[in-house]
């Protein structure tokens, strides 16, 4: 009889370290942004690149602020592709302001750069006021023309890093192009302290703002109050802000896993060298592409479900009927004990959107491919051979059903 395995999409990694590291806040008695958080953006930053880490909640709380920091709000609109997490274009109505869609490039699934410029060109009003490229799955966008894009149409850019941890273009690591990059810490992100975010920035007034405002609008932190004379004197409070704090508990957890990042994410990249190879085989799917120059975290391994010669000739049709042998084969996976899912969702099809602004399937006919053709395979740190092994017999037989 055939043996059934459970293969997860993904499965965060940790060991004694991480044990021993979240009870720590318990004897400093910091339990909310006390020195773990402090270190962790410490760590953070210094690994990036950047000149300074603001923790927060989670991504979309980073996203939120870093709009707000950068003077985003009412009447402004934002570029954001339509294949991303539905909290890209929720960051942006959160703020007041208005997401516009720009589609993708389906071999890289990040946001294709000439129909941004396309946009940026026709916006004559000039109500776009910053764009936010999301380095999807891992993989940096094509960030250094959309700066130039960026700063040649004096609008902000805000790098949604919820996936990239890890990513490098040209040496650089994501969230070091734009004026400010949001990270995840999801558990299925390259490393996780549960929930939790992180801006990184090289911009002094974006960290002020931030600080303040993931902290009530206070002008002070409270750690900062408490070592200072004076320290029963409540901070000023000169704007509106939120409690969308870290606690020191994922702090700690965030210093645990920052200590093996590298680890962590050399063992993503040889599961995916490994999925490239074994891949080859299967000419119905089309492998990620990693363009010369980049490195991915591959924070998912996201092939779709269609021949390069599908890809050539995309109809709405066509579309629609690979989704369908997509969705069996995903089907039959599943069956199997794999896990697999859709790589992320187009935006411009869920309701409140769709809805919100009258817009169609069509109307960004890649992110439609990529919603509905993606397919997601098991990656994590630490997969065994067996585990492997057992995916790609699975594929196989899937495949020719
Ligand atoms: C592209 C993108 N942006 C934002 C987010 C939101 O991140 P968080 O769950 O940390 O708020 C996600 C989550 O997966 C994402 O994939």
């Amino acid at each position: 009889m055939r043996t059934t395995m459970k293969i997860p999409i993904t499965k965060p990694y940790f060991d004694a370290e991480e044990r021993e590291s979240i009870v720590k806040p318990l004897d400093t008695g910091w339990i909310v942004q006390g020195p773990y958080v402090a270190e962790f953006q410490e760590r953070f930053a210094a690994y990036a690149g950047a000149s300074h880490a603001v923790a927060t909640s989670n991504c979309t709380t980073a996203l939120h602020l870093s709009l707000l920091a950068l003077g985003i709000g009412k009447g402004d609109t934002v570029v954001v592709p339509s294949f991303t997490y539905v909290a890209t274009a929720n960051a942006v109505e959160a703020v007041g302001a208005k997401p516009v869609f720009c589609d993708v490039d389906l071999r890289t699934f990040c946001m294709d750069v000439n129909e941004l410029e396309r946009i940026l060109s026709d916006d004559k009003v000039r109500t776009v006021k910053a764009v936010m490229p999301v380095n999807q799955f891992g993989l940096c966008a094509d960030l250094v023309k959309i700066r130039e894009l960026a700063d040649h149409y004096e609008i902000k850019m805000i790098e949604d890093c919820a996936c990239s941890f890890g990513g490098f273009l040209d040496g650089r690591h994501s969230g070091t192009f734009g004026h400010a990059g949001c990270f995840s810490f999801h558990p299925r992100k390259a490393i996780t302290t549960g929930e939790g975010g992180m801006v990184i920035t090289d911009d002094a007034d974006v960290v002020r703002s931030v600080s303040s405002l993931r902290d009530h609008g206070a002008s002070r932190s409270d750690r900062e109050r408490h070592g200072q004379k004076g320290s029963f004197f409540l901070p000023e409070f000169n704007v509106v802000g939120y409690n969308f704090r870290m606690t020191d508990f994922q702090g700690a957890l965030g210093v645990s896993q920052m200590k093996k990042a590298e680890m962590l994410l050399e063992g993503r990249r040889a599961v995916a060298a490994r999925y490239d190879e074994a891949l080859r085989e299967f000419t119905w799917l089309t492998p990620p592409l990693v363009p010369e120059k980049h490195v991915s975290g591959y924070q998912s391994y996201v092939c779709l479900f269609a021949s390069p010669e599908d890809l050539s000739r995309l109809t709405r049709d066509r579309i629609d009927s690979l989704h369908e042998k997509r969705n069996a084969f995903m089907s039959f996976l599943e069956e199997r004990g794999v896990s697999t899912r859709q790589g992320t969702h187009a935006v411009h099809t869920l309701g409140y959107y769709r809805d919100t602004y009258g817009l169609s399937d069509e109307d960004y006919l890649m992110s439609y491919a990529a919603d509905r053709l993606s397919v997601a395979f098991p990656l994590y740190f630490g997969m065994t051979d067996e585990e492997f092994a057992y995916v790609i017999d699975a594929i196989r037989e899937g495949g020719q059903r």
